[in-house]
């Protein structure tokens, strides 16, 4: 839709921004003359030299060389889209989008859902204050949630008759909500999706209702459904919590990544806002791009059995070729039969966050990992190590990071510089088996 939105309109909107301004509403910014200095908030840094000059329109870090205009400040910083990033330039600048006559039919469309799932979103917690609500508000109040975070993470109840929110909704709500598949109409007839089940909304970056997750009050097999994708839902790409830990914390500058939406909840409840799930498969890549627009430093949760290590694996994998300078991954695997939910209740806040800053960086997780039941002293082992390692690093774009970590793999199959290897051979040439250790194209 990026193309739709007239470029005269752009270059209209930067002009009448104040990129001074605009950036200071986000992080601290100082003057310097007709400048401003400031940490950058694209990179670790422990000196400014995120310069921001309003007179020309742009901002440029001399450390990590982010460099851009206000739109893409918003689109970095905020995580959005171009169109949503215009979108909110013209809202600071009172100025409305002037789209042209698709791309209007087109937004108007995703508004109409978006209405309709904000629809069902009010109705799910009217419900849940209801009379017939009560079995889903004691259900929540046995798992540690008040009425705060009830409302903050607009839980709701959805009623177990088979038609409550259809019937419930005026005529030009029902094809919307059939279109969401908030209401199936599988079999012909309009049947709501989720029935007696307490309600996650899922919140776009703006606030708007685009999804929902329900957990069963009753057997049902299915423990949680979804909302099925639709033109406004795109599960990959939709990160389960971040609205509402954007609400709480102004500057967010690390995203704990757990597995449900009820461990969210608890760990906010307990005073942890930073926690988000990813929906559908945990970590794909789609979900990592979409955490890493976000911030640089992701805490990945999981659980301590065996599938728990099994999706760390997956996430590390899928995180090693997105994994350049700067960017801080860590894993934090529960003690086995606990999640983050009932960990968080057990052990209390505080001895929480203490497992959050003690969380293992992805190096190390990844070498404990691969030379688990390796005997290191044994050489057969330690080529094996390498057998496992070489063709993760391999995946890993040039970096610092990379350089270190083959150099760790080096050291641990007593391989490294000034180790044995390296040993002059008696006829005076470097050991060449070593050199094929070292120089694989990587380094
Ligand atoms: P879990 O089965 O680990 O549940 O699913 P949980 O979060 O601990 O839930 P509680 O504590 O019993 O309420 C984790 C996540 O996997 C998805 C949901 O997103 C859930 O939050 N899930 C799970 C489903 O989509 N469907 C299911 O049937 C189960
Ligand atoms: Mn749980």
């Amino acid at each position: 839709m990026s193309g739709l939105i007239p470029q005269r309109f752009v270059e209209d909107l930067l002009d009448r921004i104040d990129l001074a301004e605009l950036i200071g509403s986000r992080i601290t910014l100082k003057k310097a003359g007709g400048n401003y200095k400031a940490r950058c908030p694209f990179h670790d840094e422990k000196t400014p030299s995120f310069n921001v000059r309003p007179d020309k329109g742009f901002y440029h870090c001399f450390g990590c060389g982010a460099h851009g205009d206000a739109i893409s400040f918003v689109r970095e910083f905020d995580g959005l889209g171009f169109t949503d990033a215009v979108e909110e330039l013209a809202r600071r600048a009172g100025m409305e989008v002037p789209y042209d006559q698709s791309a209007r039919q087109e937004m108007q469309q995703a508004r109409t859902l978006t209405d309709a799932l904000d629809y069902a979103s009010r109705f799910y917690q009217s419900a849940l204050k209801g009379q017939q609500g009560e079995f889903a508000r004691d259900y929540l109040k046995q798992r540690g949630l008040d009425d705060s975070i009830i409302e903050q993470y607009q839980l709701g109840y959805a009623p177990g008759t088979g038609t409550a929110l259809f019937d419930s909704a005026s005529k030009d709500l029902q094809g919307p909500l059939v279109e969401t598949g908030t209401v199936s109409d599988k079999y012909g007839r309009p049947r709501d999706l989720f029935r007696n089940r307490v309600m996650f909304p899922i919140r776009n970056s703006r606030g708007r209702t685009i999804a929902f997750g329900g957990r069963t009050l009753g057997d049902d097999k299915a423990k949680y459904i979804n909302s099925p994708e639709s033109d406004v839902f795109h599960k990959s790409r939709e990160i389960y919590g971040l609205y509402e830990a954007k609400q709480s914390i102004r500057q967010l500058d690390r995203l704990l990544v757990v597995e449900g939406y009820m461990d969210v909840i608890a760990l906010a409840q307990n005073g942890i806002h930073f926690a988000v799930a990813t929906l559908g498969t945990a970590t794909n890549q789609d979900s990592l791009s979409a955490l890493l627009k976000q911030v640089r430093h992701l805490v990945f949760c999981f659980d301590g059995d065996q599938a728990g290590y099994r999706a760390a694996d997956k996430a590390l994998e899928n995180a090693l070729e997105l994994l350049t300078d700067g960017l801080h991954l860590q894993f934090l695997m529960m003690p086995d039969g606990e999640d983050p939910d009932t960990l968080v209740r057990k052990e209390g806040p505080d001895a929480f966050q203490e497992r959050i800053n003690g969380a293992t960086p992805l190096s190390r997780y990844l070498f404990n990992r691969q030379s688990e039941g390796l005997d290191l002293t044994l050489p057969e082992d330690r080529g094996e190590l390498k057998a496992r390692v070489e063709p993760l690093l391999k995946k890993m774009p040039r970096s610092t990071l990379r350089d270190a970590m083959w150099h760790e793999m080096l050291r641990l199959c007593g391989n490294n510089r000034g180790d044995w290897q390296n040993r002059r051979q008696p006829n005076g040439k470097a050991d060449t088996a070593n050199a094929g250790c070292r120089n694989n194209g990587l380094t």
